[in-house]
């Protein structure tokens, strides 16, 4: 790659003021600090073609990743060498029936835990060849997915159900003005996918010729924990299937009591498997509280599921007060903190509301503070900072008037204020 770099790009003196252009977008360049900023080319072009691994211990440390608490304070997710590595590896070569001469290609950020898992170590485990994308699905048109798998011959493609429904809304047409024969496997990963969304990526992207292996995992999990194994399980749309070689899932009531056959109720693990999170980063306590204290002896995922008579699992969503908004986990007590950090707002509730192609968006709800009135610029700095009738919030934010009982508010004149004043603050 680097011999390719024209003289300009590879230039920039070490330290520079600023970066050289190297994006296709000229205005999408990142403020550079030259005191920790270092230009990359410039960096490897005195590097060493060899790198002494460095030897470690399996249960060292390898990296630490902030995820979503439902209580506020983000948790830094720790996963170790040895176990993770294996498990993405795994889970790499088995889900995506990964083959040296195939072409990967997934469109997560690298920053994510999907990117970690499988665009850094599962593939690399494996010595595939493997696609890496900085840009935009839609960035300069539509087609820009199917234009990147003709050109480099894309093999295997996982992509997030939220990507989908955007380019769902632009119909077959940019889609059918490439060939994609090369598609043999399409992955989905990180809300669940509904039927209407799985029903077009299989037979519009795939031809109804790629197997979808749709992912159920976490950042806690580390890899694929409930999947199906391409061309070998049989497909239901919307279900993550069964659970991976050495996972054990239980559905529990309420009560903690594991349900037998088709049943609803909560999402668990009875047993540990290599890639999953070590502890939560400088506070056991908190690891053991969120993941451990609900059902004692069990991993508590956080997300419902039902069983079908089949055995085949369905997510149906989160369970503790999360939202999954663009594959991206929020808590509504973060954001709520957030907006109330802000010295015009006295109180903020914040809930989920059904999007069409996020999967959920945020609706937020502000009081402001006195002598504070609301105005687009303040609108536009609360949106930027990122408890109450939850039951009756939630209502209005899909504009629905059956409330039932409302006595227990203190105001209640202030919900036919709402739903007048309905606009919606989205991420
Ligand atoms: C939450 C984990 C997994 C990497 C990206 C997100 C939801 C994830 C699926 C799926 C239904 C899914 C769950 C889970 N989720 N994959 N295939 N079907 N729901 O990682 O930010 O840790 O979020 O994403 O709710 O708990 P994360």
């Amino acid at each position: 790659m680097l011999k390719h770099l024209s003289k300009e790009e590879g230039d920039a003196p070490l330290g520079s003021q600023s970066p050289p252009a190297k994006r296709p977008c000229p205005d999408l360049q990142v403020p550079w600090n030259p005191e920790v900023d270092l230009c990359w080319h410039t960096l490897v072009r005195g590097a060493s073609d060899e790198c002494e691994p460095e030897w470690c211990e399996s249960e060292d440390p390898l990296f630490i990743l902030y995820t979503s608490g439902s209580t506020g304070k983000p948790k830094g997710v720790l996963h170790t060498l040895s176990g993770y590595m294996l498990y993405t590896a795994l889970t790499f070569k088995l889900v995506f029936d990964y083959q040296p001469d195939d072409v990967y290609w997934c469109t997560a950020d690298i920053g994510w835990i999907t990117g970690h898992s499988y665009i850094t170590y599962g593939p690399l485990a494996n010595g595939a060849t493997s696609v890496l994308f900085e840009g935009l699905p839609t960035y300069p048109d539509v087609s820009r997915m199917w234009e990147i798998v003709d050109k480099y011959h894309v093999t295997k493609f996982y992509t997030a159900p939220t990507a989908i429904r955007l380019l769902m809304k632009y119909g077959r047409e940019p889609v059918q003005k490439y060939k994609r024969d090369s598609l043999k496997v399409l992955g989905t990963v990180g809300e669940p996918i509904n039927p209407e969304a799985w029903q077009w990526y299989y037979s519009v992207v795939g031809e109804k010729r790629c197997p979808i292996v749709d992912t159920f995992w976490q950042t806690e999990t580390g890899g694929h924990v409930l999947t199906p194994l391409p061309a070998a399980t049989p497909m239901k749309p919307g279900s993550a299937t069964f659970p991976f070689f050495g996972v054990v899932p239980a559905v529990l009531n309420e009560s903690g009591e594991e349900l037998e056959g088709a049943s609803e109720g909560y999402l668990v693990f009875k047993q540990p498997w290599p890639g999953v999170m070590r502890t939560v980063y400088g506070n056991q306590q908190r690891f053991e509280t969120t993941y451990f204290k609900k059902f004692p002896g069990y991993y508590v995922t956080g997300d419902g599921c039902r069983r079908d008579k089949d055995g085949y699992y369905w997510i149906t969503g989160r369970i503790d007060d999360m939202l999954n908004v663009s594959g991206h986990l929020l808590s509504t007590a973060e954001v709520e903190s957030a907006l109330a950090e802000h010295e015009a707002v006295a109180e903020a509730a914040v809930v989920g509301r059904p999007h069409p192609v996020k999967g959920e968006s945020l609706y937020c709800f502000v009081t402001l503070t006195d002598g504070v009135t609301y105005s687009r610029t303040l609108e536009a700095e609360l949106k930027k900072q990122g408890k109450i009738m939850r039951r009756v919030l939630r209502k209005i934010a899909c504009d629905e008037r059956d409330l039932g009982d409302i006595s227990t508010l203190a105001d209640s004149s202030v919900v036919e204020h709402l739903f007048q004043n309905r606009c919606c603050v989205g991420v």
